[in-house]
């Protein structure tokens, strides 16, 4: 009964009677487990059963469904396994539980017959799970990328358009109900990596493997390298990547340049966008709300909805949880970010002086990287010069190898800013 909790009663309510014309049957909370009965919500819990144990809830033979918006890996991953045992299904907005513990909870509930649905763990109110593994399940998909995480993207923004601070940005976000309990997920790229893992894996038919994935955050990003690659025609947005290649599978969560002229560079603030590549379709894109009471609300009602529906239905003719067929799933391996290809922005400070330029771009020529772009501005007062380069795509192993002889020139001045670039072209 916390943010979105409070707006799926809402949602629920107000839409009752289109709900129930859309899922057969009326869809009715009987109960709900809260910290503090007392607390003031934002929704009218009048004919609710308000209990501070949730066992109560989940061991309720009357319950059929458990919606678990508790969040965390503790307490909610005991909950939704005794909601299965206890033969119930679950609707779930929990991106943690899933990347982490979605293999056994899956395995349990197909066990059990029933369903896991989890619309609202991913991009907030985008029906994004229902499109990859429905409504493009006639495609192999190739790559996808994603602003997967509302918190992140609105300080990005907030800096980049109002010079705005980012603990201050920050401390909005978490104001409007946005942010993690603990927003060093949402920074650091945890709660994307989250989102991340659950979207490879149906897209690819891959077990979830959150531990596999890349997380680097934004919190080195300056007001310098948003302007610099503003310069050169590209935004900086706080990526997750998963690419499909013949080796394994990329899944990297990390500061991305994208070429302005991209629809998904021009999300900003909370919305969210996933960029999805199927062979046959080609690029699709999502766009939405990611996070807030009733876009999130959105999501877990019409998975409501969909479960009310399965209800009758045989349990082994159901989509699957992870859209492949559990026996049919993929052994394919997560890459080491050593063997990810992908562009790069290089900025870097150099003593000005004749043949530093010679030196980097010889190091980075027998690496066998080209450099696409190059932008030199000139010291101001006693500093150094600042080079601005970009890269074609290049194995990373290759890159940190280049990085390493560069920064150990006696000209250059500290270490370099790397940040990933991509151009998220139709191949
Ligand atoms: N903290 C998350 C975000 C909430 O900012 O996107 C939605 O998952």
């Amino acid at each position: 009964m916390g943010t979105v909790g409070g707006g799926t009663v809402n949602v629920l309510k107000r839409n009752a009677e289109e709900i129930a014309r859309r899922a057969g049957r009326g869809v009715v909370i009987t109960h709900a487990a809260t910290r503090d009965i007392n607390k003031q919500r934002i929704c009218d819990t009048t004919g609710i059963t308000l209990t501070t144990d949730p066992q109560v809830v989940v061991n309720d033979p009357e319950v059929q469904i458990i919606v678990e918006l508790i969040g965390g890996d503790g307490l909610a991953r005991e909950l939704v396994l005794a909601a299965i045992a206890n033969g119930k299904h679950v609707v779930t907005a929990n991106k943690a539980l899933i990347a982490k513990h979605g293999n056994e909870i899956f395995a349990r509930a197909q066990e059990k017959g029933v369903v896991v649905a989890f619309e609202a763990a991913v991009a907030g109110g985008i029906p994004i799970i229902k499109a990859v593994r429905e409504g493009l399940a006639a495609n192999r998909v190739e790559w996808l990328a994603g602003i997967i995480n509302g918190t992140g993207n609105f300080i990005l923004t907030e800096m980049r358009d109002k010079g705005r601070d980012f603990a201050d940005v920050l401390a909005e976000a978490q104001a409007l109900g946005y942010a993690e309990a603990d927003p060093t997920f949402d920074v650091e790229g945890i709660d994307a990596a989250h989102k991340l893992t659950i979207l490879a894996s149906i897209a690819f038919g891959i077990p979830l493997q959150f531990e596999a994935c890349f997380t680097e955050g934004i919190t080195r990003i300056t007001r310098e390298d948003v302007n610099y690659a503003e310069e050169l025609g590209y935004r900086i947005k706080h990526l997750g990547m998963a690419r499909h290649t013949d080796k394994g599978v990329e899944l990297r969560v990390h500061p991305t340049l994208i070429p302005e002229r991209r629809l998904i560079a021009n999300v900003d603030g909370v919305m969210n966008a996933v960029l999805v590549k199927g062979d046959a379709v080609g690029p699709t894109l999502y766009y939405g709300a990611g996070a807030g009471a009733e876009p999130t609300a959105s999501a877990v009602v019409a998975d409501l909805v969909d479960v009310t529906r399965t209800l009758t239905a045989d349990p082994e003719n159901r989509v699957p949880h992870l859209a492949f067929q559990p026996d049919a799933l993929s052994d394919l391996p997560i890459l080491p970010m050593a063997a990810v290809e992908t562009a790069y922005y290089l900025r870097m400070q150099v003593a000005d002086k004749p043949g530093v330029l010679a030196d980097v771009t010889r190091i980075l020529g027998d690496a066998g990287i080209s450099i696409e772009a190059i932008l030199q501005k000139e010291p101001v007062g006693e500093s150094d010069a600042t080079i601005i380069m970009l890269t074609h795509r290049v194995l990373e192993g290759q890159m940190d190898q280049a990085i390493a002889a560069i920064e150990a020139l006696d000209s250059i001045d500290g270490s370099i800013m790397r940040i990933r670039l991509e151009h998220l072209d139709a191949d």
